[in-house]
């Protein structure tokens, strides 16, 4: 840093290990602040924290409450970005209490000791799937919230938690409802590597390289033109840099907010094989299969409130390039020559 800069605070990245952290601890960094990741690496990748991010990890979990009072004692944590949590929503049905325990409880344990400790503001990781089924679209952050699964309760129970705080504690948070996350940083250090992996995008993907063989298509007869279901991708780096403007709200004194992230467009399940197909060159099978049970026709948000506030901007809207930057890394990350 050089001599006339005031030193940035330091940020404490919950999850930062996972996609959407590590993505954010690379935006962190860019933009000057010291990090410190906290994962308890049941997802997340060592490699991308100590390796390619070169940040500190504390290997150790929300839930642990003598750990986070000695973090926040003995670092200078101004503020917390908060992607741990469970995000399986299948699972979420079949294994309740094990979402309610680590993304509310988890998150509880956490926002306890940051008021013990007296830092104010929180960046938390929330979802369009606390909205539940779209009576209207683009989704807008006033649609009722009435999530249909435990995954999407457990998000919405800790916005509730976190107005709360604001009142009680003047906590200041922005929950940020993301659409579905996807690509990868475009330089190619970073991407998506779930698993098990459940997202369209990575699933493409490796079928593309191999790695299955067909790609499912979950239901071609709903009202969508082609019939398959309408999505809205947004561009994990876009996403990150939403994180930073958000930080930078709550340090400057903002109110706390709740603001959809999306892309603002939707795609059809067949619209993205096709643009794979197209990005990779590579033949994509597909199979059509059966409905999933609970999955809406479409889901596309409307984040005009966030370009608003913050000034936010996708850089990367386009469905070819959110493919083509997560088609560098996947094939980075498996090896193909
Ligand atoms: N990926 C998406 O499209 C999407 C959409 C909406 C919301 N979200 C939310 O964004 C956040 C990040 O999602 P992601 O796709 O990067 O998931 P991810 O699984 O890649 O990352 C989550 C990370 O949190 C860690 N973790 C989980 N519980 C923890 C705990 N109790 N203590 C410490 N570490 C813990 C995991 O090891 C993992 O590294 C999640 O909160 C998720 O619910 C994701």
């Amino acid at each position: 840093m050089g001599r006339n800069s005031v030193a940035k605070p330091t940020i404490l990245v919950t999850g930062g290990a996972g996609y959407i952290g590590s993505h954010a601890v690379l935006a962190l960094q860019k933009a000057g602040y010291d990090v410190l990741v906290l994962d308890n690496l049941v997802y997340g990748h060592r490699d991308l924290v100590d390796r390619v991010l070169r940040v500190e990890l504390i290997v150790g979990d929300t839930n642990d409450r003598a750990l986070l009072d000695q973090l926040f004692a003995t670092r200078p944590i101004a503020a917390v970005m908060h992607f741990a949590a469970y995000a399986y929503v299948g699972e979420s049905v079949t294994d309740p209490g094990k979402y309610y325990r680590n993304n509310v409880v988890g998150t509880l344990t956490l926002l306890e000791a940051m008021v013990a400790a007296g830092v104010k503001y929180f960046v938390f990781s929330s979802t369009c799937a606390t909205y539940g089924v779209p009576k209207w679209i683009p989704l807008t952050e006033d649609h009722p919230q009435e999530p249909i699964n435990p995954y999407g309760a457990s998000k919405l129970m800790v916005e509730r938690v976190l107005a709360d705080f604001d009142r009680a504690h003047d906590l200041k948070s922005v929950c940020f409802r993301y659409f579905n996350a996807a690509g990868a940083d475009p330089t190619g250090l970073l991407g998506e590597d779930h698993n098990p992996e459940t997202h369209l995008i990575p699933l493409v993907l490796d079928t593309a390289l191999g790695r299955q063989e067909a790609i499912s298509i979950l239901g071609t007869d709903y009202s969508t033109p082609d019939g398959t279901c309408i999505r809205d991708y947004i561009h994990v780096t876009d996403l990150a840099q939403a994180h930073i403007l958000g930080l930078e709200y709550l340090l400057q004194g903002g109110e706390s907010q709740q603001l959809n992230l999306g892309n603002g467009q939707g795609f059809s399940v067949k619209e993205v094989i096709d643009s794979a197909r197209h990005v990779t060159g590579l033949e994509i099978k597909a199979v059509e299969r059966d409905r999933r049970l609970g999955d809406p026709p479409v889901l596309v948000g409307s984040s005009d409130r966030a370009r608003q506030l913050l000034g936010w901007q996708p850089q990367y809207p386009n469905l070819p390039e959110i493919i083509a930057h997560a088609w560098q890394w996947h094939q980075k990350r498996h090896k193909l020559p």
